[in-house]
């Protein structure tokens, strides 16, 4: 884990706002997925963190990938680009899937040469990849519930699991092959149910699938949702893997293969952020501070994510208080917090720090105002 001295010294040397990613974090977490879910082939959720860097990490640890648009899958490609083709191809088919379920044409035409796996949620959407992306394999993204994940995502994408097996018919009779199904049970889900309920309503439609003559699913993709350990409040990885295991082993036969897309699991806790106190002023009797760094840019997850990122100082003031945190913009938005606990006596140029920053922060930041995003900077490559 980075140490304080070492945010410090790279603060120091780099100027802020900072934006630090350790790659032995990284592999740590990747390694404890697979660790805990020996079953589970771990497709790293490239838009919560695509920085090349990032993906060639994962890359050399063994991971797959779930790319969502055409940039991030070249970003995914530029790894095996020097393969030879047949290999390239197989490659990519077993260690990529392309998990948005709606799909430009363009997207379409230019993914076919590639024949990955997608999701698709519709029929509009089967006409489209049987006339632009013939060649790609299917997976049926289902609806399911996402109660109490911090960040919905049902409401969006999913077909009913209702009508699931009329939509993988539907592909079939096209000439198209559904290779199973894939689900996302909420972005930071610490209601494990979810993955529970989830795994038991795709074993009815494989069921169901079955028993109207569809034999050829094979892969069922658990989505993302693994949640970090942003407090004391999320409960070990461990038991939720547990859980997870205990249903797979249950529902779903050995020949059956099972993906995952993890996104924020696998980077949140690598991406630490260093900011520089450039204001300071009292209002309403409390404190407030005015950081480089704010919603627009790093902390840009309390926005999208509904995330609470905490700010620490990198010494003992006087006092505690509660004071205001706010980001660098003229938008009266842009407030990281209005009640972290910080030294009241904290002086301008000092520099507050915030962990667990590295997922949805950084790729969704901007340059509103004219401030660019942080600096990055990468340790333990
Ligand atoms: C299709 C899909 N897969 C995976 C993910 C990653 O989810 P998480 O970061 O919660 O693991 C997302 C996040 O939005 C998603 O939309």
């Amino acid at each position: 884990m980075i140490t304080k001295k070492q945010m410090q010294d790279l603060a120091r040397k780099h100027g802020t706002p900072l934006f630090i990613v350790d790659h032995d974090e990284i592999r740590r977490n990747y390694a404890q997925f697979k660790k805990h879910l020996p079953r589970v082939q771990a497709y790293y959720a490239v838009k919560a963190e695509p920085m090349p860097e990032i993906v060639k990490t994962l890359y050399k640890a063994g991971a797959s990938f779930d790319v969502a648009s055409m940039p991030e899958f070249m970003i995914v490609h530029e790894n095996i680009k020097g393969m030879q083709n047949k290999k390239r191809l197989d490659w990519i088919w077993d260690k990529i899937i392309y998990a948005n379920p709606i799909k430009p044409i363009e997207t379409l035409k230019e993914l076919d040469q590639y024949r990955p796996l997608v999701t698709y949620d519709n029929l509009e959407e089967v006409k489209k990849i049987k006339k632009y992306a013939p060649h790609a394999g299917l997976c049926l993204r289902i609806r399911v519930p996402n109660t109490g994940a911090v960040v919905e995502l049902s409401s969006k994408f999913g077909a009913a699991p209702g009508e699931a097996v009329d939509l993988i018919l539907a592909a079939a009779r096209m000439g198209l092959g559904v290779e199973g199904l894939s689900f996302h049970v909420g972005s930071q889900t610490t209601n494990f149910e979810n993955f529970v309920q989830a795994i038991n309503i795709a074993a009815d439609i494989f069921k169901e699938a079955n028993d109207r003559g569809y034999t050829r699913m094979n892969v069922l993709d658990i989505g993302g949702g693994f949640p970090a350990p942003y407090d004391s409040s999320v409960k070990p990885f461990e038991v939720l893997a547990k859980r997870i295991n205990a249903e797979l082993d249950r529902l779903f036969p050995k020949n059956i293969e099972i993906l995952a897309e993890p996104g924020r699991f696998m980077i949140a806790t690598a991406g630490t952020s260093v900011v520089r106190i450039n204001g300071k002023t009292v209002r309403d009797g409390k404190t407030c501070y005015y950081v480089n760094d704010g919603v627009y840019h790093t902390y840009s997850g309390i926005i999208f994510d509904h995330q609470h990122c905490h700010l620490f100082p990198f010494r003992k003031g006087k006092k505690e208080e509660i004071c205001g945190v706010f980001g660098p913009t003229c938008d009266a938005l842009d407030v990281i917090s209005m009640s972290e606990n910080l030294p009241a006596d904290l002086e301008l140029g000092e520099l507050l720090y915030s962990t667990n920053m590295g997922a949805y922060s950084h790729a969704s930041s901007t340059w509103f105002n004219g401030f660019p995003p942080a600096k990055v900077v990468h340790i333990n490559k």
